[in-house]
């Protein structure tokens, strides 16, 4: 059984202000309060599992525990199947320059190993949502949310953000780049992850 959520105010373990907005509209007509991790003194504990939920975890726990509430924390990225999954939980890590992410250039190495691998369309890729809510008695649960799709090189679009103009949903001929923000929420892996959220905690 997926245990309820039953208090009040759910710590949302972000910096990121969209995602911090996006969680906070949905959860509105449930009654429940959302503090993100900008009004309390959060630590920001080092990400050092290999796994997405490993990584929600790490960061939803460690929130839970220093703020007494009960904390939702996600991980995400992209995964490609033409290089095993990769870049997968480094995604923002191919994208880090030293001084600041550079997404151009992450994109650009993606399509260059598989240009190397002389593999042509479709390039088959998936992105990947776990959330984590746990409590500070140590319980959690999980849920996960994937939009597959496929790779398109040269990039489309100027919206979005990160890998979104390389990448073209399953049933779409534009790209998360070309796509409304509104659309793309429902059918992305956070817009999934967070629908499975609502039902498990609160249906
Ligand atoms: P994080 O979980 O916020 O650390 O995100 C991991 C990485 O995945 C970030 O670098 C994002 O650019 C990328 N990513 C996650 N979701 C999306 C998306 O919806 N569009 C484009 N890139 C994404």
């Amino acid at each position: 059984m997926t245990r309820k959520f039953e208090g009040s105010k759910l710590l949302v373990a972000t910096h990121n202000a969209g995602k911090l907005t996006e969680i906070s509209e949905i959860l509105a007509p449930h009654g429940v309060t959302v503090v993100g991790a900008g009004d309390m003194d959060l630590p920001e504990p080092e990400e050092t599992e290999d796994t997405f939920v490993g990584n929600a975890r790490i960061k939803a726990h460690a929130a839970a525990q220093a703020t007494g509430l009960p904390a939702l924390a996600d991980d995400s990225g992209i995964t490609i199947d033409a290089l095993g999954g990769a870049p997968g939980v480094y995604t923002a890590d191919w994208a880090e320059t030293g001084n600041g992410r550079d997404f151009m250039m992450a994109m650009t190495r993606a399509n260059d190993e598989i240009t190397a691998m002389g593999l042509g369309a479709p390039r088959t890729a998936q992105f990947r949502c776990t959330l984590v809510i746990a409590w500070p008695d140590g319980h959690d649960e999980v849920f996960e949310g994937v939009m597959p799709g496929s790779l398109v090189w040269p990039i489309r679009g100027a919206g979005g953000f990160g890998y979104d103009p390389m990448f073209m949903p399953e049933g779409y001929d534009i790209t998360c780049g070309e796509m409304d923000k509104a659309e793309k929420n429902k059918i992305s892996h956070r817009g999934r992850a967070l629908a499975q959220f609502v039902a498990g905690c609160f249906g």
